[in-house]
């Protein structure tokens, strides 16, 4: 196969994991003889040191005709004056909603030698394995918002949430799509108790998967139930799918189960068959941000913007054996313990971003 893939590296710690994300790249392309040709753009604070904005037009162009883009990440103390006019920030959003990325991916597993970074206790992480489906372009963070003054004097601010029919199917589709291919149990996260919207989202879900998905168990659950349960037993979820503010807030929550943000990958993605290969058009990034505590140090833990790679490879490109081959390859590296400090335990070596780059990509060229 070839394919086209825009790297964003951004800012901060941003172009030391892309390096290792490319070097994976790289070494799948040799293992399995593909032809991955990326170019690499500005984003974020970088891009509005040279261009005056945080997302220059060439940039948008570059993914527009890309099959994917893996990003680092964006912002960092130089930029963050909330009074200035640009911010490194407006590059992510604009790119989302340019590249009509509707569906975050955000998946959690556990390597047996993360559960002791996590804050959880060891027995309630065995066998974690979930998958978190957040709507991204919609609801209360795309709604009409304004400020108004009351009778008495006061003031007051609304936002607005509003879903329709068919945003509801389409990110639905593609968690039941993905829960299908996995433990076919999908949990769809609401208030229908409370909001008219949560009740329109359960009854679109509970139609469609009807007709569309009568083989993947659906079960319904309120947001606060979710919240408590993703503690108490996260063990019994597989795919999780809810609204846009629901959904950020479960995600960062379902984040701290795996201790180290280092670890956790995620993808953006567009309609099925908007790429021309009949998967999905995406941005594949860590969910960390630009560390800029760690900069420059050479320290950064690569692996969540690695299993990124293993995102885009299964979910852009549709290279399902190339995607378990990275996760395999990461799984091996940690078991050898080739790890960085923010996963090693006390009195353990550190090895650095460039060395477990390398590793991974040293287990994928190693033919089995
Ligand atoms: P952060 O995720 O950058 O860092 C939080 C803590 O985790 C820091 O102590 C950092 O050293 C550590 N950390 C993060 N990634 C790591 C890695 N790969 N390996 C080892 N340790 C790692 O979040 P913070 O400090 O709140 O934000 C820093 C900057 O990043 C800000 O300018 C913020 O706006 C931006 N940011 C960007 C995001 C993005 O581009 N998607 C997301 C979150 C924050
Ligand atoms: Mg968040």
């Amino acid at each position: 196969m070839h394919a086209v893939i825009t790297a964003l590296p951004g800012d901060g710690i941003g172009p030391e994991v892309v390096a290792e994300g490319m070097r994976v790249l790289r070494a799948v392309g040799t293992r399995f003889g593909h032809t991955f040709e990326i170019r690499e753009a500005l984003i974020g604070g970088c891009a509005i040191d040279a261009t005056g904005t945080a997302l220059p037009d060439e940039t948008l162009h570059l993914c527009r005709e890309s099959d994917a883009v893996l990003l680092g990440a964006v912002g960092g103390p130089k930029w963050d004056n909330p009074e200035a006019p640009v911010r490194p920030e407006q590059g992510l959003l604009g790119i989302r909603k340019a590249l009509g990325l509707f569906a975050n991916l955000r998946p959690v597993t556990l390597h047996p030698r993360l559960i002791a970074a996590s804050p959880l206790r060891p027995e309630r992480l065995q066998g974690v394995d979930l998958l978190v489906v957040r709507e991204l372009t919609g609801g209360i963070y795309f709604g009409e918002k304004g400020r108004d003054t009351t009778m008495d004097g006061g003031e007051s601010a609304y936002d607005e949430c509003v879903y329709t029919s068919a945003e509801i199917e389409r990110i639905v589709r593609v968690a039941a799509t993905l829960a299908r291919n996995r433990r076919k149990k999908l949990t769809s996260v609401d208030k229908a108790n409370v909001l008219e919207t949560s009740r329109l989202w359960r009854s679109v879900t509970t139609r469609l998967m009807r007709a569309e998905f009568p083989d993947v168990q659906i079960e319904h659950m309120l947001v606060d139930a979710c919240a408590m349960h993703l503690i108490r037993r996260p063990m019994d979820f597989d795919v999780i799918v809810t609204e846009n503010m629901f959904g950020d807030i479960l995600t960062d929550e379902a984040s701290m189960l795996a201790g180290s943000m280092g670890m956790l990958p995620s993808a953006s993605l567009g309609a099925p068959g908007n790429n021309g290969r009949g998967t999905q058009m995406g941005l594949y990034e860590p969910i960390h941000g630009s560390a800029p505590d760690i900069a420059g140090k050479g320290i950064a833990n690569p692996l969540a913007t690695i299993l990124s790679v293993a995102l885009l490879l299964r979910h852009s490109l549709g290279l399902e054996d190339e995607a378990r081959a990275v996760e395999t390859a990461v799984w091996r590296t940690l078991e050898e313990g080739i790890i960085t400090g923010d996963i090693a335990m006390p009195g353990e070596r550190s090895a650095t971003t460039t060395e477990v780059g390398a590793a991974v990509a040293a287990w994928i060229e190693r033919e089995e």
